[in-house]
């Protein structure tokens, strides 16, 4: 058995999905004094029925903040825009395992020198990211079916949570563990309890009258689950 991990830290990620896109600066100045993290939603109307945004909007945002982007391609072949991501201003890249070539996939985030992600939707199990544990440094288990934001999070996805941890610390690896749809501060404190450290929250922030106070609200649920201390 591996030397046991440290504890990942716990960090909200804000989604501009759900942001004013007419005023994206000003949505990332209201939440960027309670996070570290911001998280990008890109769709391409094939993988998910749905459209977003692509590098030229990384590209503007990446000159007004210091953020972290961490990168959610929804698409069907990232390959093909892993670079443009890159050289726009993403940090880290997170590809569906549903689409195939996860291997190379992998292999380019890393010769770009983006930190990697690997997602998978609620319905896709464990053993398709089990190969890849180790190869990645980030596994987001989407807790509801991507597309959209608002929608109601999936309690079941919560075991494949459990078994992503479990994993990653019966082998020793620090891993973020990732979820993503329907979170709150309340569906925080359930996926904060089943190993997630990195909390994707879209309209419970900028749905929100006051976006930064709730995005500081669900991390310090998580904070205070994991201290035993829910609230
Ligand atoms: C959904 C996106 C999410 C979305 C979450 O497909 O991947 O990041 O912004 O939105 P909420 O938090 O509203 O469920
Ligand atoms: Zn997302």
């Amino acid at each position: 058995m591996a030397t046991p991990p440290p504890p990942p830290e716990l960090r909200v990620a804000p989604s501009i999905l759900s942001a004013d896109f007419g005023s994206l600066s000003a949505a990332v100045d209201a939440v960027a004094p309670g996070t570290t993290w911001l998280h990008v939603d890109v769709m391409d109307g094939h993988f998910v029925p749905n459209l977003t945004i692509g590098p030229p909007v990384v590209a503007s945002l990446r000159e007004h903040t210091d953020l972290f982007f961490d990168t959610h391609l929804m698409i069907t072949d990232p390959g093909d825009f892993l670079e443009a991501f890159r050289d726009a201003g993403s940090d880290g890249c997170t590809v569906h395992v549903e689409v195939g070539n996860t291997a190379r996939h992998i292999a380019q985030m890393r010769e770009l020198g983006l930190r990697v992600g690997l997602a998978a939707n609620p319905d896709t199990p464990f053993e398709a990211l089990e190969p890849f544990l180790d190869q990645v440094d980030l596994v987001l288990c989407m807790t509801v079916f991507p597309g959209f934001g608002g929608q109601s999070f999936i309690v079941d996805v919560m075991g494949k949570v459990q078994q992503v941890r479990s994993a990653a610390n019966r082998a020793g690896l620090t891993l973020d563990v990732e979820v993503d749809g329907g979170i709150d501060e309340h569906t925080v404190v359930e996926a904060a309890r089943s190993g997630a450290n990195v909390f994707v929250a879209g309209s419970a922030v900028f749905g929100r009258a006051h976006p930064l106070a709730a995005a500081e609200d669900i991390l310090r649920a998580a904070v205070d689950t994991l201290a035993g201390d829910p609230s």
